[in-house]
Parts: structure tokens; sequence; C-alpha cells
């Protein structure tokens, strides 16, 4: 990450010590989707190229795979500690929102999981490539979701954050 983009989020990739305000929660999350789908859109065209036999090394697909397992890691660990707390003192709604979100994570880290393994034991597997491409959309498509239900979220504080737990993502919206 780059110094300047660590300063426009003030967290850049590692997770707070201290609780932070809903605006900096969503700010976080926003800035690391960005370089999500960054490296997702690098994913994919490896596994594009792998499908159309063209990849080098032959292993990228394995390699982009666990990277993308690691990068995830990181991001839902940190989501989970900016939103548990935020979630945690908005009542009635906020410990559904707390199960919908470690129920969603819960679902991301074991297809990733799954797949990382498969990928460590058979690095070059054609079908890596296919899955691998799956896995990209399927991200990405989780991610509109969460920005979704996110969007409204206040910029200043914790007190003015939106209400409501209609909708998918992590509930945020009001
Ligand atoms: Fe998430
Ligand atoms: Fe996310």
């Amino acid at each position: 990450m780059k110094e300047s983009e660590a300063a426009v989020t003030g967290l850049g990739w590692s997770a707070p010590i201290e609780p932070v305000d809903a605006g900096t929660a969503r700010r976080g999350i926003l800035w690391q989707h960005a370089q999500i789908r960054a490296f997702l859109e690098k994913a994919r065209a490896v596994a594009d190229l792998a499908l159309d036999g063209k990849v080098s090394p032959a292993d990228a697909v394995a390699s982009a795979i666990g990277d993308l397992r690691s990068m995830m890691e990181v991001h839902l660990t940190f989501e989970e500690k900016v939103l548990i707390p935020l979630f945690n003192v908005d009542f009635p709604i906020g410990p559904r929102r707390v199960a919908l979100l470690l129920d969603e994570h819960k679902r991301q880290r074991g297809v990733l999981a799954d797949l990382h393994l498969e990928a460590r034991s058979y690095p070059l597997l054609p079908t890596l490539a296919a899955k691998l491409a799956f896995l990209t959309s399927w991200l990405l498509t989780e991610m509109l979701e969460e920005e979704r239900s996110m969007k409204k979220m206040k910029d200043d504080d914790a007190s003015e954050k939106a209400d409501g737990a209609s909708g998918g993502g992590h509930g945020l919206e009001e």
C-alpha cells in the first residue's frame, strides 16, 4: 500500500486496535474492496489465460488462489474487527447483523480454504482455472452486495449509523 493511500483511509490493511466510527469503517472497507477488485481482475486474467492453455508459469493459477486467500483473510478479519463493535451497540438488530456477517464470512473462508487446499495439493490441475474464474465473479458480486448495504453509513460517528436489517450483505442499510 502506498503512503498516500494509507493516509486517506487511516487504516490500510491492518485491523485497528481501538473501535472506529462507522465512516472510518466504511472508508476502510471500500478502500480494501478497491484493492481486492484490482487483484481479482489480474487473477481473472490468469484464469482466462490458463483456460486458453497459455498461462505461464504453469502454477500461476495455484499461486493466484493462494494470494487471493491471504488477501481475503486479512480483509475478512478487518471487517469483523471494525463492524462487530458497531453492530453490537445497535439494538435490537445488531446481534442479527453480527450473526449474518459471521455466517457470510464463514462461507467465504470455507470456499477459499477448499480451493486453496486443492491448489496446494494439485497446482497443475486444469479445473483450478475454471474454479478461480468462478471465484472472482462470486467475490465481485459479494462485494457489490456489501457496498450496497453500507452505502448509507454516515461519515461522522457511530451514533449516526444507519438503521435497519433488511437486504443482503452486512445489513447496514436504512
Ligand atoms: Fe464481508
Ligand atoms: Fe468485504
